[in-house]
């Protein structure tokens, strides 16, 4: 099992399968883009598969999730999801995705194992995608939506951030819309983790704000379902059965509860997106670590995660590593 001091329990792995993207969001990338992973210190397929297996046969994982980056770019990834899927007991497995490529691959990766899927998207305007994201491929986004409903990887689940004075103001609008469609949408606090150190305490989009914008269009009902460790507080639109779920990753942090570990492209554990220290599980394998030392090395990585973030200390500092080279 991986277990911390405060007695909880990582059985929610997320695997980010490359740092790199298709995509620019300003509040995760520069226009540029990043100096990406070089390729030899990227984990292999093979190299995943062996520390999903581990995750799932030795350390109790149950949920296994692949972000990016942009997972959909890895080649590899119809396959890795098929070799997950076969491991016993069968994880539940989902993708973190921006959406791009998902119209093509969707029917695959579920014939692969796939059980669902949450796609990024912040706002339905053209202009404003291609503000926020930097790139014309609003499109592209809403016909992979209509994939992956279509090949049954349902609830499809929509991640949405609001920028102030960018889209801030469409946050009913993504609403109504998601409830048309029957997509689940959770609006996501923008959190400090951009490579270009854009976040602003002062400025960002709270959940309260969220609530009071909704409010004028909705009525939002807390809903029944047992939170347990999910993030999102989930409330019924003008009383169900629609659901629209908050993440207040900052203002009313959750850490309390979490149940994830993080491994990175480049084969480093992470015990929190925030997390100062990471375990190098690339090294020690290719130095040839047995399965029982790997299974070690990563007890040890989760037994120092801390309390909680602390991004409203006075004394927080910025994780180095951007999202996009730790996953969602
Ligand atoms: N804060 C909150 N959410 C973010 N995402 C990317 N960067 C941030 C950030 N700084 C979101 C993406 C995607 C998921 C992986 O995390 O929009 O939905
Ligand atoms: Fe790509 Fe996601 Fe970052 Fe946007 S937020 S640039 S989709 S990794």
């Amino acid at each position: 099992m991986l277990r911390d001091r405060f007695g909880r329990q990582a059985t929610d792995l997320r695997v980010s399968l490359t740092d790199r993207c298709n995509l620019r969001c300003q509040y995760c990338m520069p226009a540029e883009g990043l100096a990406w992973l070089p390729a030899d210190e990227t984990l292999s397929d093979v190299e995943i598969i062996r520390l999903i297996r581990v995750a799932v046969t030795r350390l109790g994982v149950e949920d296994v999730r692949f972000t990016g980056g942009e997972p959909m770019i890895r080649p590899g990834l119809v396959d890795i999801v098929a070799s997950t899927a076969a491991l016993q007991p069968r994880p539940r497995i989902a993708i973190t995705t921006n959406g791009l490529g998902l119209e093509k691959k969707a029917a695959a990766l579920r014939d692969a194992g796939l059980d669902r899927v949450n796609v990024s998207l912040d706002t339905l305007r053209h202009d404003r995608f291609v503000e926020i994201t930097r790139r014309d491929r609003l499109d592209d986004v809403l016909a992979g939506l209509r994939a992956a409903a279509d090949a049954g990887l349902t609830p499809v689940k929509v991640n949405a951030v609001l920028l102030r004075d960018i889209n801030d103001d469409e946050a009913p609008d993504l609403v109504a819309w998601a409830v048309e469609h029957g997509y689940e949408l959770r609006f996501i606090e923008q959190m400090p983790l951009d490579a270009q150190h854009s976040w602003r305490r002062d400025t960002m989009i709270t959940a309260d704000e969220i609530f009071e914008r909704l409010a004028a269009r909705f009525v939002l009902t807390p809903s029944e379902e047992q939170r347990g460790s999910a993030p999102a507080e989930k409330f019924l639109v003008d009383g169900g059965p629609a659901t629209v779920g908050v993440i207040a990753s900052v203002t009313r942090p959750f850490c309390g509860d979490c149940d994830r570990v993080r491994l990175t492209a480049d084969g480093q554990i992470r015990n929190c997106l925030f997390a100062r220290e990471e375990s190098d599980l690339r090294t020690a394998m290719r130095d040839g670590a047995s399965d029982d030392e790997l299974v070690r090395r990563w007890q040890a990585a989760v037994e120092t995660k801390r309390a909680g973030h602390g991004i409203d200390d006075p004394s927080f500092l910025q994780p180095t590593r951007p999202m996009s080279a730790i996953g969602g």
